[in-house]
């Protein structure tokens, strides 16, 4: 599949998706950069596994645009207590023909679509073609490698949303920790604390898929200064070592 994406025409028509957005809200401002930095990233991950570029970058610039609309309506980007995100960002481009705005490629049309919609799903349908498996598997690596950058540079209490005090006096629940020693993500449902969601953050490190993401992940060494803060809760600071030993840090 070859996607000739129109830079120029992709970045000028998320411009305008963002002039009905406050850019002064730094939630907004902060996705904004956000797309920029994955779709970057997607082009990097697409380029070692000689996949087509073009389509990676559309996919990274195209993948939170329901961001922007659940913060203004919901003031969080917790899907769990606002909307599915990855789900009303695929809706708004692909229920109205919203996506013509940056493309006429319909051939990529369903892997686009896929892409959007599952990239933060916990795990991907068994029913994707390998194209849209592939897709899908860019978009989320380099989403998330960028997550490590964006939590590793902001403060926690802006990110978690509570007082430092509070995050760095948290605990760890018993069921989150189990998913972690498995070297596995966390549901959202399971996380019931600040500092569940700290080490949640933590554990999308154990689901980078392309060596070449692993290799950036350690080479700009976000997670291991996102991993580096100290808790004052005695347990949730051993876990937290825990956790940089089973990532390897
Ligand atoms: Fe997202």
């Amino acid at each position: 599949m070859e996607c000739e994406a129109d830079r120029k025409r992709v970045t000028e028509a998320f411009r305008t998706f963002l002039s009905s957005y406050d850019m002064e809200n730094s939630d907004i401002k902060r996705k904004a950069v956000h797309t920029l930095k994955t779709a970057e990233n997607c082009v990097l991950i697409a380029e070692s596994a000689g996949k087509d570029t073009g389509l990676a970058w559309l996919i990274g610039m195209l993948h939170d645009l329901g961001r922007f609309p659940q913060v203004t309506e919901f003031n969080t980007f917790w899907d769990a207590s606002s909307v599915d995100h990855a789900a009303l960002g695929a809706d708004i481009l692909f229920k109205g023909g919203y996506i013509r705005n940056f493309t006429d490629c319909e051939a990529c049309f369903p892997v686009i679509e896929k892409a959007v919609r599952f990239h933060s799903a916990y795990e991907l349908p068994d029913d994707l073609t390998d194209e849209e498996r592939t897709y899908c598997n860019i978009i989320r690596d380099g989403d998330k490698l960028d997550i490590f950058r964006v939590f590793a540079s902001a403060k926690p209490e802006e990110i978690f949303k509570t007082s430092r005090e509070n995050l760095l006096s948290s605990s760890v629940s018993d069921e989150v920790m189990e998913q972690i020693r498995k070297r596995r993500t966390v549901k959202h449902a399971l996380k019931k604390t600040p500092a569940d969601r700290f080490a949640g953050i933590a554990a999308l490190g154990f689901e980078l898929k392309y060596p070449v993401t692993q290799s950036l992940a350690r080479g700009r060494g976000d997670l291991d200064r996102y991993l580096s803060i100290e808790f004052t809760n005695k347990d949730t600071d051993k876990k937290r070592k825990e956790i940089r030993a089973l990532l390897g840090l």
